[in-house]
């Protein structure tokens, strides 16, 4: 999981492209077109985050860089507000929000929301078949025993999300997935009551984020990736509806 930390050439290229942002978000529309200063286009808002997330935010190959594409814009718009309060904690992406506006963040995570460039192939496992089994089960069924609901049940049955707060767990590789999960379960990615990915996960044991994480990423795209509209089907614990 330490694999984000190790692309310094990307973190070097969105920092420069971080001062042409703070010039950006510093100026309002009417004077931002003065004096050699780039216009202020959704293009260039973006320029910090491409490297990392792809430019349609499709994602890079790095194996940790999650995809935001098609994403709904509520749950993207909470992740921005998280990382600028620091309540969810990657440090390049802490800093290149922290002097960020609201409407700013809005506008970037409608940006990737609208984006819907095709899904990756998923990659070939590398987990045995059993342990494959057991991230199905978990994720199709959840395990009733353990306090543990079904992944779908709030994720959907396509695992495409829901609006405005569900996201889609498609197109993620295992590593960031299993990350995500750990982060749950150790405090260090937390979203407002009802956390119930908290809930989720503390219940999970290493052995079953290995095998969710490992089911999730070999996933084939669906005919239709895009998140079902809020309200198709009721969560368990009151989820995903309010905002950050
Ligand atoms: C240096 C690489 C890098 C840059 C630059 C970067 N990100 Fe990220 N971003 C990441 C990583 C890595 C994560 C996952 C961090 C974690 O939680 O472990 C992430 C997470 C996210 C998430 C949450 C995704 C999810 O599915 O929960 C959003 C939204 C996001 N980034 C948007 C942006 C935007 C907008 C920008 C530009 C202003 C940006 N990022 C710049 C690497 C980067
Ligand atoms: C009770 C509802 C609920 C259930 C059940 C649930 N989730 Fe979630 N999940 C959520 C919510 C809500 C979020 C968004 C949290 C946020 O805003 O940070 C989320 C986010 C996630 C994310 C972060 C995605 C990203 O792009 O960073 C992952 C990974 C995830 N869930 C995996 C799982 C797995 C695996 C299971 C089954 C073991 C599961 N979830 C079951 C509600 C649920």
């Amino acid at each position: 999981m330490f694999a984000r930390y190790t692309a310094p050439a990307v973190a070097i290229a969105a920092i420069t492209a971080l001062a042409t942002m703070a010039v950006l978000a510093a100026t309002d529309g009417a004077t931002a077109q003065t004096v050699n200063q780039p216009p202020d286009t959704m293009a260039a808002r973006v320029e910090a985050c491409t490297p990392c997330h792809g430019n349609k935010g499709e994602g890079t190959s790095d194996v940790y860089f999650p995809r935001l594409a098609g994403k709904p814009a509520g749950y993207l718009y909470n992740q921005l507000l998280a990382f600028r309060s620091g309540r969810r904690k990657y440090p390049p992406m802490n800093y290149l929000l922290e002097f960020l506006p609201d409407p700013y963040l809005e506008a970037m995570a409608e940006y990737f929301a609208s984006e819907h460039p095709p899904l990756p192939q998923p990659a070939p496992s590398e987990v045995s078949k059993d342990v494959l089994a057991h991230g199905e089960l978990l994720a199709t069924s959840g395990d009733a025993g353990r306090n543990i609901p079904a992944c779908v049940s709030c994720h959907g049955p396509g695992l495409t999300g829901m609006q405005p707060g569900i996201p889609g767990l498609l197109g993620l590789r295992a590593n960031y997935i299993s990350a995500q999960l750990g982060g749950w379960r150790y405090g260090t990615r937390t979203a407002k009551s009802p956390d119930c990915m908290q809930l989720v996960a503390g219940h999970l044991t290493e052995a079953d984020v290995t095998a969710v994480a490992a089911w999730l990423a070999t996933r084939p795209a669906p005919s239709n990736p895009a998140p079902v509209p809020k309200g198709t089907y009721a969560l368990p614990f009151g989820c995903g509806s309010q905002p950050n």
